[in-house]
């Protein structure tokens, strides 16, 4: 049974049901999340992987994200759209996280910014709040991780790591945190969290029992060549592009394009 969370900023106009997120990168990804009615928008750092082709999160710049999270901004004009702070941007010092989240804010349509980690980061979490910044946290598989984690690891598979996520979970919330993603987490573990926490949970590659759910928007359509287990496909946008491009090309080669109503005068 879905949560109630009124007057929270993700579920302020649409209490009482589990929460539908997605990605974008881009203003038309972002004009179509909003045409096709989800409830919220990350711009996830995951572009470094989906449209960068970078090979993990971590090349990826304050820089970059400000340029797509502005596309997005211009694409969704009322959803509300979140934006993940990338590797280094918060983790050197509290001022300059608050530069970096102050610039998301200042520069682009975004509501919060998202940032991973657990209590490590409460601290930062509590300066951005104080300071009239909305965060979202991010613990369980945390991508930035990747080289200490030695891979994608799924997260909350022994009693102590479980224990761990909880008391990251709390701190983030006690920080002021408005929502916290678990991603690839053992799925009992997301629901204990869930339970335990008063703020929205979204999970990604954890379960059925968080309060939302969010994912990679390429993943979705089914754009991405090798989607992650977590993932399912509700298109099949690569088939019909690919097939489309191959048409096109065909019609040139052959001279049926342009025909005569594709033709001026
Ligand atoms: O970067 C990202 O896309 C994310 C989500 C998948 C939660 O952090």
């Amino acid at each position: 049974m879905p949560r109630v969370f009124e007057g929270t900023l993700l579920f302020r106009s649409k209490p009482g049901r589990t929460l539908a997120m997605v990605t974008a990168y881009t203003s038309w990804q972002a004009h179509l999340a909003e045409e096709a009615g989800v409830d919220a928008i990350l711009v996830g750092d995951s572009l470094g992987m989906v449209e960068l082709g970078y090979e993990t999160t971590l090349p990826v710049t304050l820089g970059e994200v400000l340029h797509h999270a502005k596309a997005v901004s211009r694409g969704a004009k009322a959803l509300p759209v979140i934006v993940d702070l990338p590797f280094m941007s918060y983790q050197t010092s509290v001022p300059a996280a608050l530069k970096a989240a102050g610039r998301v804010l200042k520069e682009t349509r975004a509501v919060a910014v998202k940032l991973e980690g657990g209590k490590e980061v409460a601290p930062t979490v509590r300066a951005m709040v104080e300071a009239g910044i909305p965060v979202m946290g991010h613990i369980g598989l945390m991508p930035q991780h990747v080289r200490a984690m030695a891979g994608y690891r799924i997260q909350g598979k022994t009693e102590e790591s479980a224990s761990r996520l909880l008391e990251d979970a709390l701190s983030l919330e006690a920080a002021g945190a408005f929502s916290v993603v678990i991603e690839g987490t053992r799925s009992e573990v997301a629901r204990s969290l869930t339970t335990r926490l008063s703020i929205p949970t979204i999970g990604i590659g954890a379960g059925p029992y968080t309060d939302g759910q969010i994912l990679v928007f390429h993943d979705v359509v089914g754009i991405s060549p090798s989607p992650p287990k977590l993932a399912r496909a509700f298109g099949k946008t690569s088939q019909e592009a690919r097939n489309a491009l191959t048409a096109f090309a065909s019609a040139v080669r052959e001279g049926s394009f342009p025909g005569p109503d594709e033709t001026y005068g």
